[in-house]
């Protein structure tokens, strides 16, 4: 982390008072994005080349706990590692599911580093983050988009700033872009924003429920992803000729999108969120070297949402950045989806 994005949490926290709690608590709900999110224009602030639009998953995501610590109880031996001196800025005790994650793990770093922005706040305490995901890590959705935000939810209640939505973020954005979006329930649009300081670039719900929506979660891998998605965007934008094209589609796909929302026009929705996601895979593919998250299962998967549709049933797909595949239908063809495709999980983002 660094001045320019303490800079910019300084900014939005406007000199509001910190007076911890004993403990802050909040939950945020994973989500996915129909029209999706590729590329920085700003690495420092995560600010995005283009808007997006996404879908929160209800209940499933991340619930957090974090309470400020000593130091001293911070560098007892739990932190495991013995012997093994903590890298510099870690004493934080840092929980998933819960278990202590090793210092070194790229999870428990990925968090501190974020808690390093507000560690001045809080009088420079080190910090106990307990994080629940309520969504089967395995379902490859257990993403940072509910852990960043749960987190700065958790930090607000700790310190009883009292931001409100756009803040909160703004805030979760600089640990993960698509964080943002995962404040609000719901269908979301994170507005890209073109001001270079970062204050326009926030998500914000889209008032319009739409309780037959399904999303079946088909997990085809749950191997590591070689690339994760910071490096993927910067080397698409960066060689991928064909990226060149993104923004402008990316744009055209949102407005789609937001008027099927309003229209109930299913068919139009699910037709462009699919080539949105294989658009986005598109630009991945011509970058050099080539970035492929999709899998052999993935490609064979592809081909059958292709073949059950061209039977009649009404089912689309989304990918992001790996090999599973999100599928989309409504209530009434549920029973069928899950015929066609066994093993799926399916999710009700309206409850
Ligand atoms: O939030 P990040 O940096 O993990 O990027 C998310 C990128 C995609 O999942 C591929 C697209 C999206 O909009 O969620």
């Amino acid at each position: 982390m660094n001045d320019i994005q303490s800079q910019f949490v300084k900014k939005i926290l406007n000199g509001a008072q910190t007076m911890p709690k004993e403990k802050g608590v909040a939950f945020a709900p994973s989500n996915i994005a129909l029209c999706k999110y590729w590329g920085k224009r700003d690495a420092a602030l995560n600010l995005p080349v283009n808007s997006s639009l996404s879908i929160s998953l209800g209940d499933l995501g991340t619930r957090t706990e974090i309470r400020c610590i000593d130091v001293e109880q911070a560098s007892l031996p739990a932190q495991g590692q013995a012997g093994m001196p903590a890298p510099q800025g870690i004493p934080d005790m840092v929980y998933l599911n819960g278990e202590l994650q090793p210092v070194n793990s790229s999870f428990a770093k990925r968090i501190s580093s974020f808690l390093d922005l507000f560690r001045p706040m809080f009088g420079n305490a080190h910090f106990e983050v307990r994080t629940e995901n309520t969504i089967p890590t395995a379902a490859g959705l257990a993403s940072s988009a509910s852990g960043f935000a749960a987190l700065v939810m958790a930090l607000d209640d700790l310190a009883g700033w009292g931001l409100d939505k756009k803040r909160r973020s703004m805030l979760a954005r600089l640990g993960s872009g698509s964080a943002a979006r995962s404040i609000f329930d719901g269908f979301v649009q994170w507005n890209a924003g073109t001001n270079p300081a970062g204050t326009d670039s926030f998500a914000e719900k889209i008032d319009n429920e739409w309780p037959e929506f399904r999303i079946g979660i088909l997990e085809l891998s749950s191997a590591p992803k070689p690339v994760g998605s910071r490096d993927g965007m910067n080397r698409t934008v960066a060689t991928s000729e064909l990226y060149k094209s993104w923004p402008q589609q990316a744009a055209a796909d949102l407005e789609t999108i937001r008027a099927t929302i309003d229209a109930r026009d299913f068919a139009l929705l699910g037709k462009t969120a699919e080539r949105n996601a294989l658009a986005m895979h598109a630009t991945m593919l011509a970058a050099w070297p080539p970035l492929i998250y999709l899998q052999p299962e993935t490609i064979e998967q592809i081909h059958k949402v292709q073949r059950v549709r061209a039977e009649g049933l009404e089912v689309y797909l989304t990918i992001d950045a790996g090999p599973n595949i999100k599928l989309l239908f409504l209530e009434e063809n549920e029973a069928a989806v899950t015929t066609a495709f066994p093993g799926l999980q399916t999710i009700k983002p309206f409850g």
